[in-house]
């Protein structure tokens, strides 16, 4: 590639404290939504009892590995980790008045690890869960209490970890809670629209709170949102399925819109008269939403089509999208259609929409790796996927996007947020560990591991 990325962009990984750490409930951690989902996070909720298994209860013991891991990540040469607190380490109820020391000690010493290295860390406040306990008593982010609960969580990380941590992210996916409501927002997978929706926009609020608490606590610090970035094509060019497939875009781009500019959207009005939704929105809650995020970021594995036509209905996979599928693209193991030139298309888009700064803040392949007769992993199919994105992202800034940085998905092998699966690996590094739990844990380089440090290294100024 002649091209080369400014010197400031940041590289690296992003990790989910409930994918990696394990120590499910040590130094007084509290149960979280993802704790009692362990076929995944998509999946039933099975309430806790003594001797049950759940793969994240150690997942990749991070807990304890984080110098040996963070050490691998600077090995590659990452100027950036991505990574999430779990609330329920800090306050493990969500409820409690007062924080958890042990779990706010926990995490200096992660983010002290990272400053030995250069490492920034990137910092997302929830990422696919919550106390369970707030889910359970309170009906998640059905309630409006939940806001508060949420703002105290955020004001204690930023007053605890303002000097070490300048770059933030407030909720990983916020537009999940449309697929998966108790993943997204701790509610009931029945839940009606209204109460969804209402919701979500406790989330929306909450999230202009947490930005306008980490403006004030921590005034050079950056703080961005987070979306699963969705971007569907219309099928053909007949009207009716670019209408569909701009309507689909509206879905989660109004998230964006909120977070960014500060006020609903007007499409979403229509939107809430025919789903007969209609929000308890306080003058206050309109005063909130004004702070908006100082950039955007986003998740990106796949796209996927709309079509109008109710005999098209071939379905595509996604963790939890439903798309149709485009014949132009070809698909994972696990049925994500993968699409790098979509990365440069939704660059343009969100740049063209919002004039802030861009993160590519996940992307990457979920597949099986088989070890060699040496026991090496040539995983040239993961390099081959992250290469054409990131050269598309390297087409984007030159089309004038600003695009800050970008940390692939799960850079070591974690527990998938799907599936509960070890074998679906992202990572440069190779755990050892399968679905069942089997494993000594040890940690392998694979041969994506030396082409990423090498690219990371092309980039550096001679
Ligand atoms: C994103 C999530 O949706 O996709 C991650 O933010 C998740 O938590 C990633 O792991 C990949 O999905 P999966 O289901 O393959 O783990």
């Amino acid at each position: 590639m002649s091209f080369r990325f400014p010197e400031s962009f940041l590289w690296g990984g992003a990790i989910a404290a409930n994918q990696v750490e394990g120590s499910h409930l040590s130094d007084g951690k509290g149960l979280s939504t993802s704790d009692v989902c362990p076929n995944g996070a998509f999946n039933e909720i099975v309430e806790r009892q003594d001797g049950d298994f759940n793969i994240k209860d150690i997942a990749i013991d991070f807990y304890h590995r984080y110098p040996q891991d963070i050490a691998l990540f600077a090995e590659m040469g990452f100027s950036c980790l991505r990574l999430s607190i779990a609330w329920s380490r800090i306050f493990p109820n969500g409820d409690d008045e007062q924080p958890n020391q042990a779990g706010l000690a926990y995490y200096d010493k992660i983010f002290d690890e990272l400053a030995k290295y250069n490492i920034t860390p990137l910092v997302t406040l929830s990422h696919y869960e919550m106390p369970y306990h707030l889910a359970k008593n309170y009906q998640g982010w059905a309630s409006r209490e939940v806001i508060g609960f949420f703002e105290r969580y955020a004001k204690t990380v930023f007053s605890r970890y303002g000097k070490k941590v300048k770059h933030w992210l407030t909720f990983n996916e916020i537009n999940v809670t449309l697929h998966e409501p108790f993943t997204g927002s701790g509610l009931p997978r029945d839940c009606s629209e209204q109460t969804r929706y209402q919701a979500i926009h406790h989330q929306l609020v909450a999230s202009a709170k947490a930005v306008k608490a980490c403006h004030e606590l921590i005034p050079d610090a950056q703080i961005g949102n987070m979306m699963l970035g969705a971007l569907i094509y219309p099928f053909t060019c007949n009207p009716d399925d670019v209408q569909k497939a701009q309507a689909q875009n509206h879905d989660w781009l109004f998230f964006g819109d909120v977070q960014a500019r500060g006020y609903y959207p007007s499409y979403m009005r229509r939107k809430f008269a025919e789903l007969g939704v209609n929000l308890d929105i306080s003058a206050d809650d309109r005063e909130a939403l004004k702070e908006t995020v100082d950039f955007i970021s986003f998740s990106y594995y796949m796209t996927g089509c709309a079509s109008a036509d109710p005999n098209q209905q071939q379905q595509a996979q996604g963790n939890m999208l439903r798309m149709i599928v485009n014949p132009y693209l070809e698909s994972s193991e696990w049925g994500w259609q993968i699409d790098p030139k979509g990365l440069r298309i939704l660059l343009n888009m969100l740049w063209d929409r919002y004039q802030k700064p861009l993160f590519v803040v996940e992307n990457g392949l979920g597949a099986k790796d088989v070890p060699n007769e040496k026991g090496e992993i040539e995983d040239d199919y993961r390099i081959d996927y992250l290469s054409a994105h990131i050269h598309q992202i390297g087409e984007a800034i030159q089309d004038g996007v600003d695009v800050m940085g970008y940390t692939s998905w799960g850079p070591i092998d974690l527990v998938s947020a799907s599936t509960a699966q070890m074998s679906k690996r992202y990572g440069f590094i190779y755990v050892d560990r399968d679905d069942d739990g089997n494993g000594t844990l040890e940690r392998k380089r694979k041969k994506s591991f030396y082409w990423y440090q090498n690219f990371i290294k092309s980039q550096k100024k001679d």
